[in-house]
């Protein structure tokens, strides 16, 4: 009997973008190897900086990982663009049907927002829609938290789309802000939730 090769392939491919340290990617590879992501496999990992931490913890689980640069001699738009159909161009190569921007700094646009609609989500560090959009990462983002005196602050998964932190939103987990707190501690705080929540986000997804 004919067998449609696409049936065959029970396993959803993910593959992770990343461009940092990679703590939220290793919580990936440490759920798929314990419990199973569902039906999904991280398939491969892309960075769009050299040399990152994320690109070993890759390396050590075996997972392919490579490096796509933003081009530096195009304008900003265009860069964004130009990395984005890159990226496009592989994950559809490599039959890739999740994405997940684990620590992902370079904003996507173009095609493969349509692509991956529904198919590809970002975490980010604050309970968006606060602290959120182009510029809001990193250090910043728990600094402007502090600053607007909130009490409570967390992190977010999101469905991605052409805006900056404006897509849908999956999950969110709370954590407190304490009145010693610094931009540092909790950084800290909100990283150990994001763990639990991209796992989660992404076992739902798939
Ligand atoms: C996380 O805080 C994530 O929310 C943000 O970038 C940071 C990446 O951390 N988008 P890591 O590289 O996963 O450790």
């Amino acid at each position: 009997m004919f067998e449609n090769p696409e049936n065959e392939r029970k396993m959803k491919n993910i593959l992770t973008l990343v461009s940092g340290n990679g703590t939220n990617l290793q919580a990936l590879i440490d759920a798929e190897r314990q419990s199973g992501l569902g039906q999904g496999t991280i398939a491969v990992v892309i960075s769009d900086k050299l040399n990152v931490f994320a690109l070993e913890r890759a390396e050590n689980a075996g997972i392919p990982a490579f490096t796509l640069l933003p081009d530096k001699n195009l304008p900003k738009q265009e860069r964004r663009l130009d990395l984005s159909n890159r990226i496009l161009a592989k994950a559809l190569a490599l039959q890739i049907d999740f994405i997940v921007c684990a620590g992902f700094l370079s904003i996507l646009s173009g095609d493969i927002i349509a692509v991956y609609a529904s198919r590809m989500i970002n975490i980010h560090p604050s309970l968006l829609p606060k602290f959120g959009g182009q510029g809001m990462y990193g250090e910043k983002v728990h600094r402007a938290a502090l600053d607007a005196g909130e009490r409570e602050s967390g992190c977010t998964v999101h469905f991605v789309d052409a805006g900056a932190d404006t897509g849908q939103i999956i999950l969110q987990r709370i954590v407190p802000v304490f009145s010693n707190d610094t931009p540092q501690t909790l950084a800290e705080r909100i990283h150990v939730q994001e763990h639990a929540a991209i796992v989660e986000a992404v076992r739902r997804l798939v």
